[in-house]
Parts: C-alpha cells; structure tokens; sequence
C-alpha cells in the first residue's frame, strides 16, 4: 500500500507513526508546509516528507486528509487534477461532508470520512468510519488501517455527528469519571497518586471484562452487587443521585449543541 498523509499535525503524525510501527504502507507519503518541525522522521525507511501535496498524490494509493478544516477545499482543489479513480480518500477533517468533498472532486471517487479521538496518539482509539457509495468498496481499507491504530466500526455517515460526541468527546466525559472516582478515593484516605493509580486500573479492567469477556455491564455488576451488601448500596445511592441520568443527559447537550455548530 502506498500512502500520504496531508497535514502531518497532531492526528496526521499519529496516524504516520501507527503505520510506520506496523509496517504496513510500502511508502509513506508525509506533507505538511513547514517540514522543518518533522525532519526527525527523514530517515525513517520508506518515508518521504514533502512541501508538495501533489507529488503526494501522484505517488500513492491510499490519501489520507488530516488538515484542518479551513484548508481542506483549498487543498482538494490543489490536488484534483491528480486524483483518479484509483485513490482510496480518506479525510479525517471534522465536520466535512463525504457530499462537501463530492462537489469538490465528482461522485466518482472513492470518499471515506473517519473520525478517531486522541487516543489515537497511543494506538488506541475508537474511530468511526463511513463512506460515500463509490467509496463503500473500499471502506475495509479504512477499517484496515484504524483498526491498527485501535479498534474501527463503519457507521452510516448521519450518525458521524452523533460518533463524535460518544466517542470523540466521549474522551473527557470518562476523565471525568475517572476524576471523581479519584476524589473519593482521596476522601477515602489513598494518597492521590495511589488514588489516580486504582482508578484507572479499575476502569481498564472494567472495559477488559467487557471486551474480553464479551459480556453486558449488567451481567458484569451482578457477580459484584451481593445482596444487602456495599456495592449494590453505592451503586443505588449514585442512580438516586442522578447518575445515569446525568451521563444520558450530558450525550444529549453535546450532540445538540453539535448539531447547532454543524447548521451555522
Ligand atoms: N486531533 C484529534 O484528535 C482529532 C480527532 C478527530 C478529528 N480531527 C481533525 O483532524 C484534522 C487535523 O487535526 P490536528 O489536530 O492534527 O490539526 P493540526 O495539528 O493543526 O494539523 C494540521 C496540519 O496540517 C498542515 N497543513 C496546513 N495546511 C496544509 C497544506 N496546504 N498542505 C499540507 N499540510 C497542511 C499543518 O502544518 P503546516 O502548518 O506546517 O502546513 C498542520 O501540521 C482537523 O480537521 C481535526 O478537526 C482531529
């Protein structure tokens, strides 16, 4: 496979290095306008870091947008004469329509959107993919390269706004969760090292057993809840205060609020 990634920032350069670690672009194409903040990765097998977005094009299969969203039709633009109907394209530019990219380039091109989040960065994020419908062929190219970069699903492109207040912004609604059952252990009496330590222990065992059990939250609470005892006491006292319902309603705002952004 050979791939360019436009925009090497923070989510082009994290894709790059998912790639490079799993050796799986034959080239790798890295543009950005200042190459200077990336000369690191000059020598890196199979890289090649370059000011010309068009060079990128003409030499790769797989195109990879990771520009912000201002620059993106500029950059189309620039690039259009040389995409065919051989490129896989997948944009990562938040907010930016498979159609907006369409009346861009033709209907004719494979279009993919992607939306990860910042745990990306480590090889672990959840990122939610769709596709126009020339470029539903070649959706599993995408599915391919996020799942090395964490785990992937396609979605119909409707829901992309709706994945990024689960998944994307999903990220600080769990720190928060993380947080606040840091502060009780703190109140509890742990140190807050120690505190933060069995928090997020606790929460990575928590999502293990459910992947790696492919099990239900609920039938993963009944083995811990014994009758009369202290956790099911918490556990009710939480939801008297609100706690699921907080979580639910909090989804709701960000995707409203979202939803406005996306009509301006
Ligand atoms: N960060 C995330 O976790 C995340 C998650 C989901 C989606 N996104 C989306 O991904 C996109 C990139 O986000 P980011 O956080 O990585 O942004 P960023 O750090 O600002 O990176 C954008 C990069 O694009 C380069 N660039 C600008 N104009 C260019 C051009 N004409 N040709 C080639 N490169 C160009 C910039 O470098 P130069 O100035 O040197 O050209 C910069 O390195 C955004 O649309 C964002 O909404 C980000």
């Amino acid at each position: 496979m050979k791939i360019a990634i436009i925009g090497a920032g923070n989510l082009g350069l994290a894709i790059a290095r998912g790639i490079i670690n799993n050796n799986s672009a034959s080239s790798l194409f890295i543009t950005k306008r200042n190459i200077s903040t990336i000369r690191e990765m000059e020598t890196t097998p199979k890289v090649h870091l370059s000011t010309d977005n068009t060079e990128a094009v003409k030499n790769s299969d797989i195109i990879i947008f990771a520009i912000q969203p201002r620059h993106l039709e500029s950059v189309l633009v620039q690039c259009k004469e040389f995409i065919t109907e051989n490129h896989t394209l997948i944009s990562v530019v938040t907010g930016y329509s498979t159609k907006k990219i369409e009346e861009v380039l033709g209907e004719e091109h494979h279009i993919i959107r992607a939306m990860p989040n910042t745990a990306i960065s480590i090889g672990q994020s959840m990122t939610c993919i769709c596709s126009n419908i020339q470029g539903k062929v070649r959706i599993q190219v995408a599915l391919n390269i996020f799942n090395q970069l964490g785990h992937s699903i396609e979605i119909p492109e409707e829901q992309m706004q709706a994945a990024t207040v689960v998944c994307a912004s999903g990220i600080a609604f769990w720190m928060r969760l993380i947080r606040a059952t840091t502060q009780g252990a703190i109140q509890l009496g742990f140190e807050s090292k120690e505190a933060l330590e069995m928090s997020v222990h606790t929460c990575l065992g928590a999502a293990n057993l459910l992947i790696q059990g492919n099990s239900h939250p609920e039938q993963e609470i009944d083995k811990v809840t014994t009758p009369g005892g202290c956790t099911i006491a918490g556990l009710n006292e939480m939801e008297h205060q609100g706690l699921s319902s907080s979580i639910i309603k909090g989804l709701l705002a960000s995707y409203n609020k979202i939803s406005q952004i996306a009509k301006k």
